[in-house]
């Protein structure tokens, strides 16, 4: 398991304090919430989230930490290792189309939602991989969501929250995303798989198979949900299901589909979700079974219709499927996330995970001549925000 690096404490602020010159002394002092909110990993139930299907994920270890606090003055100063800070004294916000969009969309709709937010400072750090598909832009409104609540006494619940930070990449950042990602930033739980129900928005927790871990195999092909792909398919699907009279594909299956006679190219993408909606519903017993076999089928089944029929998989994640799946100890393997790029998950053995890992990453090289970065693990737990001087419980409504 790895942790992220960046746990601010007291007597690391102290000394930073000590060593600061005056006139940056009062942005410091101001830094006093810490947060924390996890990338995660779907897996299974692809592109069900949109249309008000199921889907099964796992928040990580790894993800973004925050520290900062609002303020009264207006000011808005956010930074982050390696990336151009942002600045503003304005009440207006504007989306630049930089990565501080993600937490200015969630103080944008946390305003229009009627707090009182003048002013934030904040200085993120990221262990998540970005491009991977592994949800840093989700992770980081998370993150920014959390720090909010925590620092301005906002009392919402988890799901307000989540839906706020979908709202947020909706509307301010300009990605149709579904539920998922902030759903499993927020509701992660160590050791568990999520399920989240869209249509209903409710959540459950299941225990992941005893004995197995997840590997994450990024293809180091880079994947950008603000390119046209994810929202293309999203209209398609909604396209299908109004051929179909139902709502959404959550309602469609397989035999009013076959019944339909729909253009060959909508029949797959239709196919591709309601597929996965069956598959996480078989999961769902499969998991309660402690069945890691059973549950890596479902996963190298969903890969094959990625593949097949949404056409959300690249050349690489193929590769990566088809070298973990010959790969001993590898119950099955999927691409994770949007897709057209980003990273897979298989579900393996623990007690050959590491060595998995390596042959994955070695005979993918080999193969393609991209570094695979590989990363074993088990499912972590959701996002948290705690007074920097604090002694109280880690808790995201504490
Ligand atoms: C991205 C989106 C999610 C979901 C997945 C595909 O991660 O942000 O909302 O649609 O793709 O399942």
């Amino acid at each position: 398991m790895i942790s992220p690096t960046f746990h601010p404490t007291s007597e690391t602020a102290l000394i930073k304090l000590a060593k600061t010159p005056r006139s940056v002394l009062c942005y410091l002092s101001a830094m006093d919430i810490s947060a924390f909110a996890p990338g995660r990993v779907e897996l299974l139930g692809n592109h069900t989230d949109y249309n008000e299907g199921v889907v099964l994920s796992a928040a990580l270890d790894l993800g973004i930490s925050v520290e900062g606090s609002v303020n009264q003055g207006g000011l808005i100063r956010l930074e982050s290792e390696g990336m151009t800070s942002f600045e503003s004294g304005g009440t207006e916000l504007a989306a630049t189309g930089g990565w501080s969009d993600y937490p200015l969309g969630v103080l944008h709709v946390l305003r229009h939602a009627g707090y009182s937010l003048p002013g934030l400072e904040a200085r993120y750090h990221s262990t998540l991989p970005l491009g991977a598909g592994l949800s840093s832009s989700a992770a980081m409104e998370v993150a920014t969501g959390v720090l909010l609540m925590k620092s301005a006494q906002i009392p919402l619940q988890p799901m307000e929250l989540a839906k706020l930070c979908r709202r947020a990449e909706n509307e301010f950042v300009g990605v149709n995303c579904g539920l998922l990602d902030q759903v499993s930033s927020i509701f992660g739980e160590s050791g568990h798989a999520i399920y989240l129900d869209c249509r209903a928005e409710s959540v459950e927790t299941v225990p992941c198979p005893p004995g197995a871990s997840l590997i994450i195999v990024n293809s180091g092909v880079k994947h950008a949900l603000t390119g046209g792909e994810y929202n293309e398919r999203r209209t398609m699907c909604f396209d299908a299901a109004r051929r179909m009279e139902v709502p959404a594909l959550r309602d469609a299956t397989m035999d009013m589909l076959n019944a339909a006679g729909l253009p060959d190219v909508v029949r797959r993408r239709a196919a591709h979700v309601i597929g996965e909606n069956d598959r996480v519903l078989q999961a769902l017993g499969i998991l309660r079974a402690g069945d890691a076999t059973g549950f890596g089928k479902l996963m190298t089944q969903s890969h094959e219709s990625s593949r097949q029929n949404f056409e959300n998989s690249t050349p690489e994640l193929d590769t990566l499927v088809e070298i973990a799946t010959s790969v001993p100890g590898v119950f099955g393997a999927r691409l994770t996330g949007g897709g057209f790029g980003g990273a897979i998950v298989a579900m393996a053995d623990s007690s050959t995970a590491e060595e998995s890992s390596r042959q994955i990453t070695t005979r993918y090289k080999a193969l393609t001549g991209h570094d695979g970065a590989a990363l074993v693990c088990q499912p972590g737990a959701g996002a948290w925000a705690a007074n920097k001087l604090g002694t109280g419980k880690k808790g995201m409504t504490e």
